[in-house]
Parts: C-alpha cells; sequence; structure tokens
C-alpha cells in the first residue's frame, strides 16, 4: 500500500513530509533501525539482532510493502532525511482479518515533536477505513512511558500482560504490554 506525501507541522513549526519509503531510501532506513535500536531499550532487537541483514533486505523489504495491499508503511521525513516510520499489517488469515498491528520508531533526536501522533492520526484513520477490520493491536515494553502515553492518547487499552519478555545487557527483565483499540 502507498501513503501519498502530505507535508504536516510539528510541535516546534518544523515541516515534515509523511509517506511511503522508496526503495532507493533502503539504506538510509536500515542506518536509522540500526540507531534506533541501540538508543532506546524500548525496541525488542539490540542493533546486534540485526546483524546479516542487507540493504538487499531492506530494500525488498520497502518493495515488498508498497505492492502489498495488507502492510502499509508511513515514514516521516524532515528535510529529505527519514527520523521515523510508522506501519500497520492487516491481518489476512480469516480468523485473525478482524485485526491489524502497528509498530513505530522514531530516531530519539525526534522524540516529542509530534511525530508519532502525527503518523498514529494519517494509520488509524485508513484503519478506520479498511474493510474488516475492527480491532487495531500493538506492545510496548515495560518503562515505556511515552509510547504508552501516545496509544493512551489514540484510545489502545491495555488488555494482557507478558511478563519477563525481554532480558536486557544488564540482567533486567522488561514485562510486554499487549494493548488493544476497538474501530
Ligand atoms: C514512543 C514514540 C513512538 C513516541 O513518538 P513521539 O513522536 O515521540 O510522540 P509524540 O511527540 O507524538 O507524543 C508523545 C506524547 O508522550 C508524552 N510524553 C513524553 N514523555 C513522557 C513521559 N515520560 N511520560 C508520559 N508521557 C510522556 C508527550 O507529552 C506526548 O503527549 P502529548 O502529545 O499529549 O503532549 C517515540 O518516542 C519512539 O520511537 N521511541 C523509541 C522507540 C519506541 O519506543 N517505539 C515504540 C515501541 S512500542
Amino acid at each position: 500500500m502507498i501513503f501519498e506525501a502530505k507535508e504536516i507541522n510539528l510541535k516546534n513549526g518544523i515541516k515534515a513530509i509523511l509517506k511511503t519509503p522508496e526503495t532507493t531510501d533502503a539504506k538510509m532506513f536500515l542506518d536509522n533501525i540500526l540507531t534506533a535500536s541501540g538508543e532506546t531499550e524500548f525496541l525488542s532487537r539490540y542493533p546486534e539482532d540485526w546483524e546479516g541483514f542487507t540493504v538487499a533486505d531492506e530494500e525488498k523489504w520497502i518493495c515488498d510493502n508498497r505492492k502489498s495491499e495488507n502492510n502499509l508503511v508511513i515514514a516521516c521525513y524532515i528535510d529529505g532525511k527519514a527520523v521515523g516510520s510508522c506501519d500497520i499489517t492487516f491481518f489476512k488469515d480469516m480468523k485473525s482479518s478482524h485485526r491489524a498491528g502497528i509498530g513505530i520508531a522514531i530516531r530519539k533526536e525526534y522524540w516529542n515533536m509530534g511525530i508519532g501522533s502525527a503518523m498514529f492520526r494519517e494509520i488509524i484513520e485508513i484503519a478506520e477505513k479498511h474493510r474488516g477490520t475492527e480491532i487495531l493491536e500493538l506492545e510496548y515494553l515495560e518503562g515505556n512511558e511515552r509510547g504508552k502515553a501516545l496509544y493512551e492518547k489514540f484510545g489502545f487499552k491495555t488488555v494482557a500482560v507478558k511478563p519477563k519478555i525481554c532480558k536486557l545487557r544488564d540482567g533486567t527483565y522488561q514485562d510486554l504490554f499487549y494493548m488493544q483499540k476497538e474501530i
């Protein structure tokens, strides 16, 4: 699926563009996810866990997403540079096609500017128009108060907790919170 370019104004007055990435952005996206994975304890992988994932793999991921009827990626660009993205997967099996899953990651330098809210607004509006979708779901890791605040602002509610899902380098465990929003 493709989201055509849309200009938005961020909290600090900076202009940004929301759009689906092109395959030519693959290296920038891979660099972003590697950096983001090291900037926060709230993504499910460390940068090392991406070892072996290449620019070609990222290119294929972007290409498959653009062609797919079940997946959409909306990225945020500032001055031509991708700073974060949000994706939704509309599940296609008969027993799960009433649900869609959302993921999001933004580079630390750009947190708290309203980018997450802007991408969520668009993704939720698209999901609301998507035939058959009744439930949006997402997960966040223990301690991610910014993420939780964003998700609650958009009407998501925690409905289940899985204990000790991640174990950090220092031995600390994180529970995983599963949220849903009925649309
Ligand atoms: C979580 C994340 C997606 C949020 O995106 P964002 O662009 O920073 O979010 P926004 O600026 O749109 O909104 C953040 C909200 O959280 C609030 N907030 C910020 N820090 C907070 C804190 N410590 N406690 C509670 N609320 C907080 C902000 O005030 C804002 O609410 P408001 O719009 O009502 O003022 C982004 O910070 C991120 O990518 N973090 C690292 C990776 C990650 O956690 N991904 C999600 C995995 S589930």
